[in-house]
């Protein structure tokens, strides 16, 4: 089965070609540039950025891929969550091809396609296993029963994991997006320069919040002459950073245990951070349990991993109505 993956639901147009689920035949991910200035996304700009888009990109997918329209089974496009105008932007122009074409479709969740990132490229990952889901808006932790069926152990009080980088990032001056700024000035660094909290860390409960720590960093930085700033730039990335990955290793691998999981994947952008997949592999070896994680291009926003959910969801459940519409605030479970 032939896949198209159409994926718009922050600043990345993305249109994907995927084969049974796990073949990329092409994947083509345009993030919009034009937020930097705005140290952020502009969501009315990343609507008409992705309107401008969506054809080029659809059309480089197919170039890429080598294939036919004619050859396509199911298109799957991102529903929610995420902004309103950019997810409509891809749903309306999956919807309106489904139509015109009689080809079937799916409406996908944003996060079960982050999830199955894993399951496109680790054949060997057993359906039953726990993910961290660590992106720019959520930090949730899953047992994923089966594709389809998951019970959500917690979630962030407050800021998002990545959300928590950028704002940092941003406070640092480093620009946006800020994550992988961090990740690259934190490996020049010492991560005990400064006594961050893990906020939540010995708590029962699988929740997380990051709003605190994000306060925390400002607070010191406020605290600094812009030459010991200077200074201590790596040194700061590396201290939050390390706070940042604690809180979240700790507390998957006690779900793993509780959980009686032998898998464990993280995924959404923050599973792109090179200390994150250090330590959390290092834990995962001690406790007895494997780690999958995406390559890159699947961890942040991508319509490979949209055209692999829309495949399960379209073998489990058949195909959506095309009356489905943009969800902002959708929820996994
Ligand atoms: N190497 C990295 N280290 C830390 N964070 C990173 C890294 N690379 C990307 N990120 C973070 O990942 C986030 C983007 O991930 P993603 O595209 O999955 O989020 P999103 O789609 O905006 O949010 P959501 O998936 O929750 O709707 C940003 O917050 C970014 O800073
Ligand atoms: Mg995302």
């Amino acid at each position: 089965m032939l896949v198209l993956g159409i994926e718009t639901s922050c600043d990345e147009t993305s249109v994907a070609l995927v084969r049974e689920g796990r073949e990329i035949l092409s994947n083509i991910i345009l993030s919009q540039l034009e937020h930097v200035k705005f140290g952020g996304v502009v969501p009315e700009v990343a609507s008409r950025e992705h309107l401008r888009a969506i054809i080029p990109v659809y059309d480089e997918a197919f170039k890429q891929a080598g294939v036919d329209l004619e050859e396509v089974d199911l298109v799957a496009a991102t529903m929610g969550p995420g902004l309103v105008g950019p997810l409509l932007v891809g749903l309306t122009f999956a919807k309106g091809l489904a139509y015109s074409r009689s080809i079937p479709f799916v409406a996908v969740n944003h996060m079960e396609g982050h999830l199955a990132a894993n399951i496109l490229e680790h054949p060997e990952l057993e359906e039953n296993h726990l993910t961290l889901i660590v992106s720019g808006g959520h930090t949730m932790l899953v047992e994923v029963k089966k594709f389809g069926e998951y019970e959500l152990l917690g979630q962030t009080k407050d800021d998002a994991a990545g959300e928590a980088f950028d704002k940092v990032a941003k406070i640092m001056g480093l620009g946006y997006p800020g994550g992988v700024q961090i990740d690259r000035l934190a490996r020049e660094g010492d991560p005990k320069f400064l006594k961050l909290p893990r906020p939540m860390i010995r708590d029962d409960s699988f929740q997380f919040s990051y709003s605190g720590l994000k306060t925390a960093v400002m607070m010191q930085i406020k605290k600094m002459t812009a030459g010991e700033f200077e200074q201590h730039r790596a040194d700061i990335a590396a201290s939050f950073q390390e706070a940042a990955v604690d809180v979240l290793v700790e507390k998957t691998i006690r779900a793993a245990r509780m959980k009686k999981t032998r898998d464990l994947t993280i995924s959404g952008g923050v599973a792109a951070n090179s200390r994150l997949r250090e330590v959390m592999q290092r834990k995962c070896d001690q406790a007895n349990r494997r780690l999958f994680y995406p390559s890159l291009p699947l961890c942040t926003d991508n319509a490979a991993m949209i055209a692999a959910a829309g495949y399960y969801q379209f073998k489990n459940d058949g195909p959506s109505e095309l009356t489905a519409n943009a969800i902002p605030y959708l929820k996994l479970v």
